[in-house]
C-alpha cells in the first residue's frame, strides 16, 4: 500500500468546540521544526507552556523529542508500531504515524493532517467491536477487525484498543499474550488500592471476554464530555532525550524534575505535588517498578488549567528493575523511604507531613486483600501478587 510520505504536516489543537490548526511540524533527516499560526498564537494556547511559548519563534529540536516532545507524545509507543506493522508491513516515518490516525478516538487534543482544511473522522468502536479485536488478539491469523483506525495513537506496550460505551471513552487493556498471571485484575486492584489511599484515579472496571479472559476498562482522562484535552507525558515535562538506537542519553527521568515542572505550570501546584508524592509512596508499596516517566503526565482543561493527570498503568509488582523507574532521591530511583525522605523539599513538604504520608498508607493498605477480592480479583490471583504488596513494612524507625 502506498503510504503519503509528507514532509510538513498541520497540528490541529481543539480549541471551544473544534480542532483548528495550530502551526506546523516540520521534519527533514534528523531535524524537526515547530511553528504557531497567527491566528492560533493570537487565540489559542501553549501546547507546551514550558518549552513551546506562544511566539512567532520557530522551535527546533531533533526528531520529536526534547523541545516538541508534546508533539511526540501524539506517536504511539511498541504496541501502536506492532499494530502498524501488522498493517503496513514497512517501517513509517514519524510523521506518516501522526497523519494516519485521523480518528476522533485518538489520544490527547492534537490531530494531525497534510491539508490546512481537515477534520479527524468519526469511527469510535463500540463494545461488540472490542469483542471482534479480543478475538483477532488471541488469534492473529484472522483479519483486522473492520474500521480498524489507520496506526494507533494509544501509547503503552500492553495490548489495548479505544471504545465508547453510552457515550463514554474508554481504553480497553488486554491481558498480554503468553501472560500466565491475570494482569487486568492485579491493575484494577491495584488502581482500586490506589482510589482507597487517596490518590485520584479514572474510573475502571474488569469485564469478562468470552475466551474466559478478562479485561480492563479505564475511562479517558483525556476527554471532557466527549470533547478532547491536551496531553502531555512526563517524559516531556522532564526533557527525556533518546539516540538513534532508542536508548536515554540524559538521566532526566525524575520525579524531581516532574513535581519542579508542576511547581512551573499546575494550576494547583501544592496539591499536585503532594499528589506526585503519595504516587511515589504507593509504588514503593506495591512494588510498581514500571513507574517510567510516559506514566505521568498533565492534562489541561477545556478553560485552560493544567493539572496532573489522574493516576494510569498501576500494577503491583510490575517491572523487572528492583529500583523505581524514576530518581526519587539522591540514592536515585531506590526504592526505600529513607532515599525519598531526603528529597521531601521538591514536594513541598517537611519530613514530618512526608512521615506522616507513608505512615497513613502504610495504614491504608493494610485490607488490600479484601479490597482486591470486592474488587473481583480471584483468590488465586491475590495469591499470585501478595510478594509485591508490603503490607507489613515496618516504617516506625523513620
Ligand atoms: N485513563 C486514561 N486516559 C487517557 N489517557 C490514558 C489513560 N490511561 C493511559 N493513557 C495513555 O495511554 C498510554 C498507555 O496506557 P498505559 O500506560 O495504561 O498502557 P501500558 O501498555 O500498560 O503501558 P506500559 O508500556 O507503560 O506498560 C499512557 O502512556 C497514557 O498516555
Ligand atoms: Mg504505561
Amino acid at each position: 500500500m502506498k503510504i503519503p510520505d509528507p514532509t510538513t504536516l498541520v497540528v490541529f489543537a481543539w480549541l471551544a468546540d473544534r480542532y483548528i490548526p495550530a502551526g506546523k511540524l516540520r521534519v527533514f533527516g534528523r531535524q524537526a521544526e515547530f511553528w504557531y499560526g497567527d491566528h492560533f498564537r493570537q487565540y489559542g494556547y501553549a501546547l507546551d507552556p514550558i518549552k513551546l511559548p506562544l511566539t512567532s519563534e520557530v522551535f527546533t529540536a531533533e526528531g520529536l523529542q526534547g523541545d516538541l516532545g508534546v508533539l511526540g507524545d501524539a506517536l504511539p509507543d511498541s504496541w501502536g508500531r506492532y499494530l502498524i506493522k501488522r498493517q503496513y508491513h514497512q517501517s513509517l516515518s514519524d510523521l506518516q504515524i501522526l497523519s494516519l490516525d485521523a480518528s476522533r478516538q485518538r489520544m490527547g487534543g492534537l490531530f494531525f493532517s497534510c491539508e490546512l482544511d481537515d477534520s479527524p473522522v468519526d469511527n469510535t468502536h463500540d463494545l461488540k467491536w472490542m469483542h471482534q479485536f479480543s478475538r483477532w488478539l488471541t488469534d492473529k491469523s484472522n483479519d483486522f477487525p473492520e474500521r480498524m483506525e489507520l496506526g494507533s495513537s494509544a501509547g503503552g506496550a500492553k495490548p489495548k484498543c479505544l471504545i465508547q460505551i453510552d457515550e463514554i471513552e474508554w481504553i480497553v487493556k488486554f491481558q498480554p499474550a503468553n501472560e500466565p498471571v491475570n494482569k487486568p485484575a492485579i491493575e484494577h486492584g491495584t488502581l482500586k488500592l490506589a482510589e482507597a489511599c487517596g490518590i485520584p484515579v479514572p474510573d475502571n472496571r474488569l469485564i469478562d471476554l468470552p475466551d474466559k479472559r478478562q479485561a480492563l476498562l479505564v475511562k479517558r482522562f483525556d476527554r471532557d464530555r466527549k470533547k478532547p484535552l491536551h496531553y502531555m507525558s512526563g517524559q516531556t515535562l522532564c526533557g527525556v532525550l533518546f539516540n538513534d538506537a532508542g536508548q536515554v542519553i540524559n538521566d532526566t527521568r525524575s520525579y524531581l524534575i516532574l513535581a519542579d515542572a508542576l511547581s512551573k505550570m499546575s494550576t494547583a501546584p501544592q496539591t499536585d505535588r503532594v499528589d506526585l508524592f503519595r504516587r511515589i509512596v504507593f509504588n514503593i508499596l506495591v512494588n510498581n517498578h514500571d513507574d517510567h516517566a510516559k506514566n505521568h503526565g498533565v492534562v489541561r482543561s477545556l478553560d485552560g488549567k493544567w493539572r496532573l493527570s489522574k493516576a494510569f498503568d498501576l500494577v503491583a509488582g510490575e517491572g523487572g528493575s528492583r529500583d523505581l523507574a524514576m530518581i526519587i532521591g539522591p540514592e536515585g530511583g531506590q526504592a526505600t523511604f529513607n532515599n525519598l525522605l531526603q528529597s521531601v523539599d521538591s514536594f513541598g513538604l517537611s519530613r514530618r507531613e512526608a512521615i506522616d504520608e507513608i505512615m497513613a498508607m502504610v495504614e491504608n493498605i493494610q485490607n488490600w486483600k479484601q479490597l482486591f477480592l470486592a474488587s473481583g480479583v480471584s483468590k488465586n490471583t491475590i495469591n499470585e501478587i501478595a510478594w509485591a504488596i508490603q503490607a507489613s513494612i515496618d516504617v516506625s524507625g523513620l
